[in-house]
């Protein structure tokens, strides 16, 4: 694979939050989870499975799930724009991969490292692994925070999910509905209001920190 590949998938890849129902074939998502499982791991722990689920039923229950914590956040924080994020869509995606870390696994650390973190950065990165492995099929998806407590014990409720696992994120998959996500103004104003991505100069500091590259608090 060339550079330009890799970064026209990298800077291609966008969160998905509308998605058309045509189903994803079965090798598709086997092929992306096949690369989700390179992925590399704090001390190649390998702490992840995944859940596929498809059925509308359970896609429907698990999205009502992740989605009641932002009644009480969204009383907290009056700023945050709840209607942009992905949970509430989460159902109508063909397929959503819940991403499960066994936390026995933090053991493989030495006690005085960050088990904790550890275990959560190696699932983050195997998010994106499946992010990255799904745009390489023309694919979109999202990353959905699961959030802990009620969220969280709910989703692994109903996949059966045993204790000893954390489920931190949800990817949803599918083809990407672009009529649907204009239409919404949510997400348009999101789009407008965070830029793409920050520029190369701005977050690259040479023989140390460049302070007057400090970002501003506002
Ligand atoms: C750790 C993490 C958590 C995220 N949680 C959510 C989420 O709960 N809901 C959502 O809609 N998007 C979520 N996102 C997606 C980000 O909002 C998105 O990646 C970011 O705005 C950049 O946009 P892009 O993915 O289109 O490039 C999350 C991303 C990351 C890396």
């Amino acid at each position: 694979m060339e550079y330009q590949d890799l970064l026209e998938l990298a800077r291609d890849r966008r969160s998905c939050r509308r998605f058309r129902d045509d189903p994803v074939p079965t090798e598709v998502i086997d092929k992306i989870l096949d690369i989700a499982r390179y992925s590399p791991s704090a001390a190649n722990s390998q702490p992840w499975e995944f859940v596929v689920v498809e059925d509308f039923t359970m896609k429907r229950a698990i999205s009502k799930e992740i989605v009641s914590v932002y009644k009480e956040a969204k009383e907290r924080d009056t700023t945050f724009n709840f209607k942009a994020a992905v949970q509430s869509q989460l159902f109508r995606a063909p397929v959503l991969i819940v991403v499960c870390g066994d936390r026995r696994l933090m053991q493989a650390y030495p006690t005085l490292l960050r088990g904790r973190e550890l275990l959560r950065q190696s699932l983050a990165i195997c998010a994106y692994s499946i992010q990255l492995a799904a745009a390489s099929f023309g694919l979109a998806t999202a990353w959905a925070t699961v959030h802990w407590g009620p969220p969280e014990t709910a989703v692994k409720r109903l996949l059966a999910i045993p204790e000893s696992f954390t489920v931190d994120h949800i990817i949803p998959l599918g083809y990407p509905d672009v009529t649907k996500e204009k239409r919404t103004r949510a997400l348009t104003q999101v789009r407008e209001r965070a830029p793409f991505r920050r520029e190369l100069r701005e977050v690259v500091h040479h023989r140390g920190y460049d302070i007057t590259k400090y970002r501003s608090d506002k």
